[in-house]
């Protein structure tokens, strides 16, 4: 007999995806984007997000089955994202989850979505060996998690006490007069500046903060100095250079993350690390993970980018290790919970 098909459906933020799992294989991976639609607001509209996700989520639902050319009554379980995230988008997705399971009779699995950014690398990547270290890392998330089991075992190691990386790039970014979101345009600019023109203060890492905050992120002070570094500059009448201004900046968050992750493993005697969530894209801390990963005999796994994004598949991934474990399902009373804890 096959291995169950699981259907994924993920509307934390801005992304509506629907995926098709069986056993490890993914089958398909449709994802709508309402990103286009905020960009003119310079962040993120909940509003505009849910109605977004309301007209997106049967015609996503739909494209999903038909490029897997599979029949909706084949479905043997529904996975959805309960938290974190906007509650009126995670809404949409659960009540849309909801109506599936009733309809098809099949059961319902409400995961996490952090742990979702994780899980995708084993669709990628394979099965992960018996510990991994994973850093997630995107717009609303920097956290640190040791998986002994991806449905059973993760623990939170550390999280980002004010901004997340993603975050504190388009805030930077903003500031800089560049497009939302600025994180990828820091990383373009960073990359003709010089890393090492300015040096900007590393969040958490004195010694006084490693017996509490050893694993945890800050990079609120760090968007602030950068906000003096040039406000400074102007008020002087001097120009400011925006490149090296980007390449100190982005130097200074792949700094922590990839020390703070690298320290992690070493202490856990992790030899595996797992990289997702948007911000993996940037190019500044996947050559330091990659450079620190190799120093250290640590096998580094990032997936490719389109599964870092928010995706269906990372939600589709975890419901589908949920129920190879034979985990009991979620209530149909499943509620969203926006600041949903591991
Ligand atoms: O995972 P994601 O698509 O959405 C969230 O769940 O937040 O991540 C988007 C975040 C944004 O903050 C974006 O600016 C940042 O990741 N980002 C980048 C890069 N590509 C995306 N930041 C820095 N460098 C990049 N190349
Ligand atoms: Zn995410």
């Amino acid at each position: 007999m096959s291995a169950p098909l699981v259907l994924g459906i993920e509307s934390s933020c801005d992304e509506t995806g629907v995926a098709l799992v069986r056993g490890g294989e993914l089958l398909v991976d449709a994802v709508a984007s309402s990103m286009d639609e905020h960009a003119r607001y310079g962040g993120i509209i909940p509003e505009v997000a849910s109605r977004a996700h309301l007209e997106a989520m049967v015609p996503t639902i739909e494209r999903a089955l038909a490029e897997a050319d599979v029949d909706l009554g084949q479905v043997d379980a529904i996975a959805v994202t309960a938290g974190p995230g906007l509650v009126g988008p995670l809404t949409i997705g659960a009540a849309a989850a909801k109506a599936l399971s009733i309809g098809l009779g099949v059961p319902l699995y409400g995961v996490n979505h952090v742990i979702g950014h994780a899980a995708v690398d084993e669709l990628v990547h394979g099965p992960f060996p018996e510990r991994v270290m994973a850093l997630v890392v995107s717009g609303g998330h920097s956290s640190l998690l040791l998986v002994d089991d991806i449905v059973t075992g993760v623990t939170e190691l550390g999280s980002t006490l004010d901004d997340a990386a993603g975050e504190a790039f388009d805030k930077v970014g903003r500031l800089l007069g560049l497009p939302y979101p600025g994180g990828p345009h820091i990383d373009r600019l960073a990359r003709e500046g010089d890393p090492t023109a300015i040096r900007f203060p590393r969040g958490l890492t004195a010694a006084k903060d490693q017996a509490k905050h050893a694993y945890d992120f800050s990079f609120s002070g760090l968007k602030t100095s950068v906000a003096r570094w040039v406000e400074t500059r102007e008020d002087a009448g001097q120009a400011v250079p925006v490149a090296d201004v980007a390449a100190s900046f982005a130097a200074a968050v792949a700094d922590v993350l990839t020390a703070k992750t690298i320290a992690a493993c070493r202490r856990h005697g992790i030899d595996t690390l797992v990289v997702g969530g948007g911000f993996s894209a940037n190019s500044q801390l996947r050559e330091l993970a990659a450079l620190r990963c190799a120093e250290a005999g640590i096998e580094l796994r990032i997936p490719p980018i389109k599964f870092c994004t928010d995706n269906g598949a990372m939600i589709a991934a975890l419901g589908a290790a949920a129920v190879r474990r034979g985990i009991a399902p979620s209530d149909l009373s499943l509620p969203v919970d926006s600041s949903m804890p591991l």
